[in-house]
């Protein structure tokens, strides 16, 4: 058994405390550090959909947490009322962004514990909702630390680990995916270096990947995402590790815009390629990449940089948040209770056997 390193002088990406939901402002970060209060379901669907709070896990517990803000507005009510609002503010803050599945999968949990709770008052059912929603940040955290466990024999002694847009600490409540076998492997003594791209438009990579590595003194250097290959072909990547917003059954995925390019690279190069993957991403129902919603985000993310328009005006523009990688070019997905190799429908139905938890 790995211990869990600290990497504590990070702020905590989400915090309920007091019956009360916080959560650092990413869209500040490197340069500001911001908690904010989210007091309304608004303000929370709001959070969500602007990147305040990002990343698939972290955007899972935070809808969890923002359905108990969201109903303590109707305590007042009777309890059919009560339960019926319910059902209507989880498919709003469910429809904040349509491609990372821990979205839809924690809110459909919280539903499901009200549903199996006798409570014939408003207030003990809240806090059966409070109750699951604590339990899915405390799972977040576990999960988080099984990848890493089982990740960490991947990252050896003078090797290079490439990894794209933020799938760290601040993504999750814990150690990040594809970060958690980074932080494991720093805090056991292994000399690596990870690349991270910086992941346009939006720069997770850059603003939180690369500054969440630095403050836990990992060795990482920051490129443009065009430089991935060109590293690669001087011998400086040894292995990639990315994150997830949504695996299909067969085993393709949706993650960050370019990760597609990233794996293509990889394959070409013979450089492995895995995708650090917790259960709450993993969507059994859905069977291929086809059926995966892709956001399409604003054009001024592409048009312009803080604020500052870098193309011409009445410029056409195209969006798409993620692509979907086939699963072939996968080398493997690092979940909390091993490593699955291809084929990937047979393996990933036999280890997570469309549980609660995938359903
Ligand atoms: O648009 P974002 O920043 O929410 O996109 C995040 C990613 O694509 C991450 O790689 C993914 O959610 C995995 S996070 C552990």
């Amino acid at each position: 058994m790995v211990s869990t390193p600290s990497i504590s002088n990070l702020p905590a990406t989400i915090a309920w405390e007091n019956d009360g939901l916080s959560i650092l402002d990413q869209t500040r970060l490197p340069h500001e550090t911001v908690v904010e209060k989210l007091t309304t379901a608004e303000e929370v669907w709001r959070a969500i959909h602007e990147l305040r709070v990002r990343g698939a896990p972290a955007i899972g517990v935070a809808a969890a947490y923002g359905l108990c803000v969201a109903m303590r507005a109707s305590l007042h009510l009777p309890i059919a009322e009560f339960r019926a609002q319910l059902a209507k503010q989880a498919a709003y803050l469910d429809s904040a962004r349509p491609t990372a599945v821990n979205l839809s999968w924690s809110l459909r949990r919280m539903l499901q514990a009200a549903q199996a709770s006798p409570a014939s008052e408003t207030a003990s059912l809240l806090r059966v909702l409070i109750d699951e929603a604590v339990a899915i940040h405390d799972e977040d955290r576990a999960l988080c630390k099984g990848i890493g466990e089982h990740g960490l024999p991947l990252i050896t002694e003078g090797c290079g680990v490439l990894t794209h847009c933020n799938a760290g600490a601040l993504a999750t409540t814990g150690l990040g995916t594809a970060t958690a076998p980074i932080y494991m492997a720093h805090a056991a003594g292994t000399k690596f270096r990870v690349y991270a791209d910086e992941t346009r438009p939006l720069l997770q990579g850059a603003r939180l990947t690369a500054y969440e590595l630095q403050q836990a003194g990992v060795d990482v250097t920051l490129i443009t995402d065009s430089m991935a290959a060109s590293l690669m072909a001087r011998g400086l990547v040894d292995v990639v590790i990315v994150g997830t917003d949504r695996v299909a059954a067969n085993g393709d995925f949706a993650n960050k815009i370019g990760t597609l390019a990233l794996a293509i690279v990889s394959r070409h190069f013979d450089i492995p390629f895995y995708v650090a993957c917790p259960s709450s991403t993993l969507d059994l129902h859905t069977a291929t990449g086809d059926a995966i919603v892709i956001e399409q985000r604003r054009d001024d993310e592409v048009t312009h940089l803080y604020g500052q328009r870098i193309a011409p005006a009445n410029m056409k523009v195209s969006n798409p948040a993620f692509d979907v990688t086939p699963h072939e070019l996968v080398t493997g997905f690092i979940t909390e209770r091993g490593i699955v190799k291809a084929p990937f429908a047979r393996n990933l139905a036999t280890l997570f056997a469309m549980e609660g938890d995938a359903a």
